[in-house]
């Protein structure tokens, strides 16, 4: 025996993913931000969940602060680890849909395959995978971690954009250009996707 043969049988709770959704009043999805680093995927998540917050929307954002510190801090930048990166926050981000919430992932996620992994776990419509695009010359002179200069050094190896690939998304729900829309407009086009679709109500 390996020790990883499994002999899990799921407990079925009375209560499930509609009911939690019905409690709170909207819907719940992943909305899940993907670009280049310095592209404003943070900015963006955290600037959208206000203005869920503001709504009585329950929300919660997982981002390089909480997730590479804590539950994937074992994991570098290497094609392995960040698709391990990715595989384990859309589990998270899994639960949180089940728990009726509306989850904001801001991760570089530079792999189509690993992102449709993501979408493959959840049910349709509960992707929506959201392009921040910024072209790499706006990124590299924000540069707002000072890492796209010490990656041209050579300090840092396989950076995103400088010596290791993004694959930018093909079909994703919505497209942000952030070097050429203000903030807000940016934040409206998501709200506005939101409703149209009735993930949430209008006012
Ligand atoms: S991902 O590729 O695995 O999705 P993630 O979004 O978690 O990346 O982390 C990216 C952040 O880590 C960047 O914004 C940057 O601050 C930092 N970082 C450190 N090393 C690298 C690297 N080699 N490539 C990209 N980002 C890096």
């Amino acid at each position: 025996m390996s020790g990883k043969e499994r002999f899990i049988i799921p407990h079925r709770g009375t209560i499930n993913k509609e009911d939690r959704q019905r409690l709170k009043g909207h819907r719940s999805a992943i909305l899940w931000f993907t670009g280049l680093s310095g592209s404003g995927k943070s900015t963006l998540a955290h600037a959208v969940e206000e203005r869920l917050f503001e709504r009585g929307i329950h929300t919660y954002v997982l981002d390089g602060d909480n997730i590479r510190t804590g539950l994937n801090k074992d994991l570098g930048f290497s094609k392995e680890d960040r698709e391990e990166n990715i595989r384990r926050i859309g589990e998270v981000a899994k639960l949180f849909v089940d728990a009726g919430i509306i989850v904001l992932s801001a991760f570089i996620s530079p792999y189509r395959k690993d992102r449709e992994f993501v979408r493959n776990l959840v049910e349709d419509g509960e992707f929506i995978e959201i392009y921040v695009k910024c072209p790499l010359e706006v990124c590299e002179a924000r540069d707002v971690k000072g890492l796209y200069k010490k990656a041209r050094e050579g300090l840092i190896k396989n950076f995103t954009g400088i010596d290791d690939p993004y694959e930018e998304p093909l079909n994703p729900e919505i497209i942000v250009e952030t070097d050429k829309e203000p903030l807000e407009e940016s934040v409206g086009k998501i709200i506005n996707y939101l409703v149209d679709r009735g993930y949430i109500n209008s006012f």
